[in-house]
């Protein structure tokens, strides 16, 4: 079990209140096990994390607007630190006046710093954090004063990031990218040629290489998926603003009916968790072949490292390396070969 969930296992006592949200981005299989005697909810951030909780019949919103008034709140500390900040913001307004708000996280996801974190709000009122218990690398604090802050708006998190091409990014906390373009994402838009028809976007964040893609081409039909609700919420914001339209999917990988494709491009997830892994990556190019037409074509971009040039030798008929330049590389392959269960 994760440590900060295990931790919240040695604690019954937290378990009697007579409603708890508990916010969490991975590890739902470890948190279906917590003993609640009250009713216990779930906010997952991920759509994998929010299928498990449902599989198991759990309570989950998958909602950055959930119904108020629980009696308390508990944050698994996320990993990008801005999100934290908008997490304690949006609890504040869900929890019943007497509510507790507290917050679990590892040692190696960075729990200790969160005092420091709580005291940078700054203009959206005080706060101040109390070490409640600490056991199995891992600490639970309690937030004091989240009753003074500012009604949570989510309007008051987005961030903005303006493109040559005119197109204007909007990206919530915790977004990959927030604050300025990748540079490995900028590469595989330099490299990309034209493209045609139904062309699927995977991983797409803000969304912003389907809608490059989208602004240069307006006559594609375009697909964005990813497994992130704020991601998805930013891709849905870009397109709005920007006026433009795309089917986004918020989902774990590559559904099972998705086919028919032209065209998938992606600088594909690497890290899941706070280790690298590459299992997402290998799955998607693994999968990616039955989602394509026979005519069907990928571009890819990755860290130079990254070995996925045997998976695209494995599942199509011609691959080539289309452009190498600051530690990326943009990988190419069409033709997926002829495959079981296409
Ligand atoms: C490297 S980022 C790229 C984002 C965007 N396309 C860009 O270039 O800025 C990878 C994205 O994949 C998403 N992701 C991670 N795991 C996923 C999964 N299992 N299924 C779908 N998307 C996933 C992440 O949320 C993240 O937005």
């Amino acid at each position: 079990m994760k440590g900060s969930l295990q931790l919240l296992d040695r604690y019954p006592e937290l378990w009697q209140a007579s409603s708890t949200l508990l916010i969490l981005e991975e590890a739902a299989q470890d948190a279906l096990n917590l003993r609640s005697e009250g009713e216990l909810s779930f906010l997952p951030l991920l759509a994998s994390s929010h299928d498990s909780l449902q599989q198991a019949n759990a309570k989950s919103h998958f909602s950055l607007n959930p119904e108020p008034g629980y009696e308390q709140i508990i944050i698994d500390l996320p990993k990008a630190k801005g999100l934290t900040q908008m997490l304690v913001h949006l609890a504040s307004s869900l929890l019943s006046p007497q509510g507790k708000l507290m917050i679990t996280g590892e040692n190696k996801g960075g729990i200790k710093s969160i005092a420091k974190l709580l005291d940078a709000t700054g203009d959206q009122g005080q706060l101040c954090g109390r070490k409640l218990a600490s056991a199995c690398h891992s600490a639970l604090w309690l937030v004091e004063g989240w009753q003074q802050l500012k009604p949570f708006q989510l309007e008051d998190w987005w961030q903005q990031v303006q493109l040559e091409s005119g197109l204007t990014l909007w990206s919530l906390p915790g977004v990959f990218s927030q604050q300025k373009l990748d540079q490995g994402t900028a590469c595989l838009l330099d490299a990309l040629p034209t493209l045609k028809g139904r062309v699927l976007d995977f991983g797409c964040g803000n969304g912003v290489l389907a809608y490059s893609m989208l602004k240069r081409q307006p006559e594609l039909e375009l697909t964005l998926i990813d497994d992130s609700l704020l991601a998805c919420t930013s891709a849905t914001r870009t397109a709005e603003e920007n006026s433009l339209s795309a089917t986004i999917l918020c989902r774990n990988g590559l559904p099972k009916g998705l086919n028919g494709l032209d065209w998938i491009i992606s600088n594909p997830p690497f890290h899941q968790g706070r280790g690298t892994q590459y299992d997402i990556a290998r799955e998607f190019l693994q999968w990616a072949p039955r989602t394509l037409r026979l005519s069907g074509q990928i571009a890819v971009v990755a860290n130079q490292f990254l070995a996925y040039e045997p998976l695209l030798e494995q599942g199509f008929l011609r691959s080539k390396e289309l452009h190498r330049d600051a530690g990326f590389k943009v990988l190419w392959a069409e033709k997926p070969k002829k495959l079981k269960n296409r």
